[in-house]
């Protein structure tokens, strides 16, 4: 009980799960703990997250190989209307959906998509940004949001989460729910579940793009997204090295795989060059140059941004300011990206 009291509801004014009266039973058979956590009426909708974070404060307080298992069961109540599936209505004033993807990780994704969003949104259209990394949310620190917890509004008995604006931006992050210090620890259909939330329940009423932030690799957890979730293009972000191509073409091809094809609208060259900031007219290839180019004449993809690896980048992601506000020769880069995402889905 006393490692549960640490967990708290993000929804519900952080009081603990257990004030809330949420654990239903605690069942210990030799190393393995399992929590039932009750809830009334209907499923909470943040349930799938609460149960990740019952997991984590266990085994953060019996680190001794200690495991724990979260059964969600909902009481029932009077009758009343039953929560619905999670359905895609949220994204009927949404015009389009572009994924951001890559083979790999750490190759700027969420630089690109966060940037992407800020410099349409500088543009004057309405955007959207839903991070789908439920490993490794970054867009709260990227955008300077972290701290801020996401309201809850009830409409028709039917709860939405209310996206975080700023830049002109509406965010969205399971970042939002999760205390910083807290790893969440996910099985692969939770997670899942949890991310479609990210997207799905979230009241982002008109909207010209939405923009997802995807977690890096080709799992699991893309297959179930690109099967679920409408997505009218996907961009692929890449470094220029020649090794990143068999990844580049791994990810290309998940979007082509039968039943989940998505369009692919190109890619973009991240850290194509390094420039000093002293030195802004310098060019350095470390990377190989045009290594972006001969990528996407190979895949027969357009190349639709090179990104500068500038040290104001990596800077504006750690102070939450994306560099695509500035006016600097990296802000302008991914204003060029905006331009051709407008092009291709006016
Ligand atoms: N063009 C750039 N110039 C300087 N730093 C950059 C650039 N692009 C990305 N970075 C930095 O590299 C790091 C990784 O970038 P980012 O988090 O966007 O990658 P990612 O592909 O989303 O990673 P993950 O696979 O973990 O989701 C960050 O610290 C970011 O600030
Ligand atoms: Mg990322």
């Amino acid at each position: 009980m006393a490692a549960l009291q640490q967990v708290t509801h993000p929804g519900k004014g952080d009081r603990s799960i257990t004030e809330l009266g949420l654990v239903g039973g605690i069942d210990i058979k030799g190393n393995n703990v399992e929590v039932t956590l009750e809830y009334t009426g209907r499923k909470d909708p943040l349930a799938d997250y609460l149960a990740g974070a019952v997991r984590a404060a266990i085994q953060r307080n019996f680190p001794n190989g200690t495991t724990a298992s979260v059964k969600s069961v909902v009481k029932e109540e009077a009758p009343r209307k039953k929560q619905e599936e999670l359905t895609d209505e949220g994204l009927a004033g949404v015009k389009h959906i572009i994924g951001v993807a890559s083979g790999k990780g750490g190759v700027g994704k969420s630089t690109v998509a966060v940037n992407l969003a800020a410099a349409l949104a500088g543009k004057g259209y309405k955007v959207g940004l839903a991070d789908a990394d439920v490993y490794g949310p970054s867009v709260p620190v990227m955008t300077g949001t972290a701290g801020e917890v996401p309201l809850v509004d009830e409409i028709d008995g039917k709860q939405w989460f209310l996206p975080i604006e700023k830049f002109g931006v509406k965010w969205m992050s399971i970042g939002y729910f999760a205390q910083p210090e807290q790893a969440l620890i996910w099985r692969g259909p939770m997670a899942s579940g949890a991310l479609k939330q990210m997207i799905l329940q979230v009241k982002w009423d008109q909207l010209d793009y939405l923009i997802i932030d995807m977690p890096p690799g080709t799992g699991d957890i893309h297959i179930s997204l690109a099967r679920d979730i409408r997505m009218d293009g996907v961009i692929i972000v890449t470094t220029p090295q020649q090794v990143a191509l068999a990844d580049v073409l791994k990810g290309v091809n998940m979007f082509r795989t039968s039943g989940i094809e998505k369009n692919v609208l190109g890619l973009v060259e991240n850290m194509a060059w390094f420039t000093p900031e002293e030195l802004p007219q310098n060019k350095y290839y470390i990377f190989g140059k045009d290594g972006g180019v001969k990528m996407a004449r190979e895949l027969g993809l357009e190349l639709l941004g090179q990104i500068p690896l500038v040290q104001g980048i990596r800077e504006s992601g750690d102070d939450g300011l994306p560099a695509a506000l500035k006016d600097s020769p990296d802000g302008q880069a991914f204003k060029e990206l905006a331009d051709n995402i407008v092009r291709l889905m006016p």
